[in-house]
């Protein structure tokens, strides 16, 4: 038997008598008719539920990392349940302000943040600029030399610690772009620039050691590395970042945020530090609370190789599986339980053969043209790193809660295309 291990579904998900999939009591296939494919379908209450327990596990300053998933509904979201927020540039920061999330709960990140990025940042008074280098230092000295204002600021820390996952999501290495070097002594000299400097106050230490990351151990040697330093330093808070996992396929596991908070919490303890300890969780706000639903196109049975079932989207809206090669569960919103006993490959419309969403997708016998084929666990790192290749609009995404759906992001058209074309 091969059913879709129903964990890997919105908590909300409940299968109705005929077999058909219902998210936050909404039908997806009436979504889908509604809203149109490919459509990205949220659990409401889950993404409130996960940033609730990422407040309980962590305490206040913990941060939703809004690269994750972003759109105003998103950050008002995250902010309404006691998180403050991660953003990554000038454009998560013009989101999550225009959201009404107040200044002060957003936490600016970049490893190449330009003068304008800092400019705006330190004008509206976000609560914490991570600082990532010494050009950032500069850049913080002329600006403050033109305003005098003084932003709150940490520091990133690049531990030396590999977490093991994708090397395209491992940043807590000595080999890697962010961050001052703990080993090389950089760490150190910026803690000593900062505290003789004018143009920041110095509040606190931060590390991210990478996404993805299925061991809550590489937490326990990231702070045991940092521990040292953090006591020398005498700073008051320490963010450990995000990066925790979440289980895509069957048979992964990961821990939840719950479990992560106390293993990080315990790590802190065992290793003296007494500075506020906070965390970024991405990935483990979103991707479980979502789905993406195509409809099929075209069904091409190869003789002899396989059968390649198409839908109406692609690397555009999942760019995951073409990047990392990463996995996912294919399932029929028309019957969720039903054994999957055949093998097929789900392809998008794009004109590449890497346009590839599941290269082993296991459906149900009698998948035919027009049925709606669906991925789990699509909430993080979609949407955000879709794009508009082939000259497609990105989906359209809906948050369903107790029985409605409420359209957050609307379906990109052919004039937003044409928006930015001057020409
Ligand atoms: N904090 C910092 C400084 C980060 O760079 C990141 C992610 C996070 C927090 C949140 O990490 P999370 O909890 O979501 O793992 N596109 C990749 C993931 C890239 C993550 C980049 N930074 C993927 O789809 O797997």
């Amino acid at each position: 038997m091969s059913v879709l291990p129903r964990h890997l579904l919105p908590d909300s998900a409940e299968v109705a008598p005929d077999g058909s999939l219902r998210i936050g009591g909404c039908d997806v296939a009436a979504l889908a008719e509604e809203y149109g494919t490919p459509l990205f379908v949220y659990d409401e209450d889950q993404l409130r539920d996960r940033c609730r327990e990422a407040v309980a596990a962590f305490g206040d300053g913990v941060a939703y990392a809004t690269k994750a998933f972003l759109c105003r509904a998103m950050a008002r979201l995250a902010h309404e349940e006691g998180m403050h927020l991660d953003v990554a540039s000038g454009g998560e920061l013009a989101i999550a302000l225009a959201a009404g999330v107040p200044a002060d709960r957003l936490v600016l990140h970049g490893n190449n943040k330009s003068d304008d990025e800092l400019l705006r940042a330190r004008e509206v008074g976000v609560g914490r600029i991570v600082v990532d280098s010494f050009d950032e230092l500069d850049r913080l000295d002329r600006l403050h030399a033109a305003d005098g204002r003084v932003p709150k600021v940490l520091l990133r820390i690049t531990p030396g610690v590999e977490a093991h996952t994708h090397e395209f999501v491992m940043t807590g290495q000595d080999d890697s772009k962010f961050g001052f070097g703990l080993k090389v002594g950089d760490a150190a000299r910026a803690v000593e620039r900062c505290r003789a400097s004018a143009s920041v106050e110095l509040v606190g230490l931060h590390a991210h050691i990478g996404s993805q990351v299925f061991v809550a151990g590489f937490y326990e040697q990231a702070i045991e590395a940092l521990a040292p330093f953090v006591a020398e330093s005498g700073l008051a808070e320490l963010s450990i970042g995000g990066g925790i996992g979440v289980a895509y396929v069957e048979g992964e596991e990961a821990p939840s945020i719950t479990e992560w908070g106390a293993v990080v919490r315990d790590a802190c303890a065992a290793a003296g530090i007494t500075a506020r300890v906070s965390a970024e969780p991405g990935r483990a706000i979103a991707a479980a609370a979502a789905i993406t639903v195509y409809r099929v196109g075209t069904v091409k049975e190869v003789p002899g190789i396989r059968t390649f079932v198409a839908c109406d989207g692609g690397f555009i809206d999942n760019p995951r599986p073409a990047l990392y090669g990463s996995g996912y569960e294919t399932f029929l919103p028309r019957s969720v339980d039903a054994d999957r006993t055949e093998t097929v490959r789900l392809v998008g419309k794009h004109c590449e053969s890497g346009d590839v969403l599941v290269a082993e997708a296991r459906v149900p016998p009698g998948l035919r043209v027009g049925d709606l084929i669906a991925t789990p666990v699509t909430g993080a790192y979609g949407r955000t790193m879709g794009s508009n290749y082939n000259s497609l609009g990105r989906p359209a995404v809906v948050f369903a809660s107790g029985g409605d759906a409420r359209l957050v992001i609307r379906r990109e058209t052919d004039e937003d295309l044409l928006a930015t074309d001057v020409g």
